[in-house]
């Protein structure tokens, strides 16, 4: 259990003046009185952040305040990746996970990249090493290595090329291989390997938050709610997947929802995701189980001010790894999102 922190700087009429108009942004989401003691933390951050040259990545599931408030830029592992190599800030502060902010300094090595708090991991990330990868290598001769960016630095540099939820099965079918080695996401390498007539072999890798959806609960979903429309996450479990009537990454539901415009629909990916798009969209009646991811939640807004105040903690990377590990990062960035 993460302990909430305190939020004691004082809301003086000069922190209502340089936050006005802000608050319309999230006023779904968070209350008045959570307001007064978030505006603070948010004026100070857009004061620093114009005097450090710094933008403010953040994935979609962050919370409402900083999601809304204080990110430049909002998007899924893909997107965030792709602001990363583009930006001509002298920092970057990524609200995410570790790999997020790793493969953002792979990116933009000369650049610093704050992560502020490196405590922020990932499942996936954690269940597969380097050796791990070397091993699979050695069982499979030939067959080139995928690698999902939710992985260490340290994977990705063994790794040919890296993908995303968002173009794993382009990323698969580029390599023109009949057998691809496709790590570290059980889940998204069934998804893969239903999309395409390329050979999958895998490893045991699990979200522990999108392992927790179940199909019964999209099913009680259905009977509770009716006519409304399951988007899930390729993180899910195969059995999830099925129910669904959309499959995609965060910001490939995101382009779903504005091009259908359902009425009722249930977000089935970490909870945060669905609070951030009530604003954006008022008119849709939001319906799911709540699984929050712990990592994420680990980013916060005192964190992120003492960051930019500290300019730490930064991320650093072991120039042997970072060399091949930029080239597998770079390599998926130049190869578009799937259609759908
Ligand atoms: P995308 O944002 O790439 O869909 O990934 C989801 C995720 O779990 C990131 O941690
Ligand atoms: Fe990792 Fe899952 Fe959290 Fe994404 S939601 S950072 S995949 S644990």
């Amino acid at each position: 259990m993460i302990a909430p922190e305190r939020l004691d700087l004082p809301y003086t009429a000069g922190v209502a003046a340089a936050t006005d108009g802000l608050y319309e942004r999230v006023s779904r989401t968070v209350t008045p009185v959570e307001w007064e003691l978030y505006a603070p933390y948010v004026a100070r951050i857009e004061a620093l952040k114009a005097q450090r040259q710094a933008i403010v990545l953040a994935h979609h599931y962050q919370t409402a305040e900083i999601y809304r408030c204080v990110a430049d830029v909002v998007g899924d592992s893909l997107a965030l990746a792709q602001a990363a190599a583009a930006t001509d800030a002298e920092v970057i502060v990524m609200c995410g996970v570790h790999f997020m902010a790793e493969t953002a300094k792979l990116l933009s090595p000369h650049k610093i990249v704050l992560l502020p708090d490196l405590a922020a991991g990932c499942s996936l990330a954690d269940s597969i090493t380097a050796h791990d990868v070397r091993r699979l290598r050695n069982a499979h001769p030939g067959a080139p290595v995928v690698t999902y960016v939710n992985t260490s630095a340290a994977v990705k540099a063994e790794s040919d090329v890296c993908c995303t939820s968002a173009n794993a099965v382009r990323v698969v079918e580029s390599l023109g291989a009949p057998k691809v080695i496709f790590l570290p996401d059980q889940y998204l390498a069934a998804y893969v390997a239903a999309k395409t007539s390329v050979e999958i072999v895998t490893w045991q890798g699990h979200c522990e938050v999108h392992e927790r959806f179940t199909a019964q609960e999209i099913r009680a979903l259905r009977a509770q709610h009716e006519g409304i429309v399951v988007l899930a996450h390729p993180e899910c479990p195969p059995d999830v997947l099925a129910s669904a009537d959309f499959v995609g990454s965060t910001t490939s539901m995101l382009g779903y929802l504005r091009e259908t415009n359902p009425r009722r629909v249930a977000m089935i990916t970490e909870c945060s995701m669905a609070a951030n798009l009530v604003d954006a969209f008022p008119e849709i009646e939001f319906s799911q189980p709540c699984n929050l991811c712990p990592h994420m939640r680990r980013i916060t807004l005192p964190k992120i001010l003492r960051a930019l105040e500290t300019l730490s903690p930064q991320i650093e990377i072991d120039p042997g790894i970072a060399q091949p590990a930029r080239r597998a990062v770079e390599r998926m960035t130049a190869i578009g999102r799937d259609s759908r």
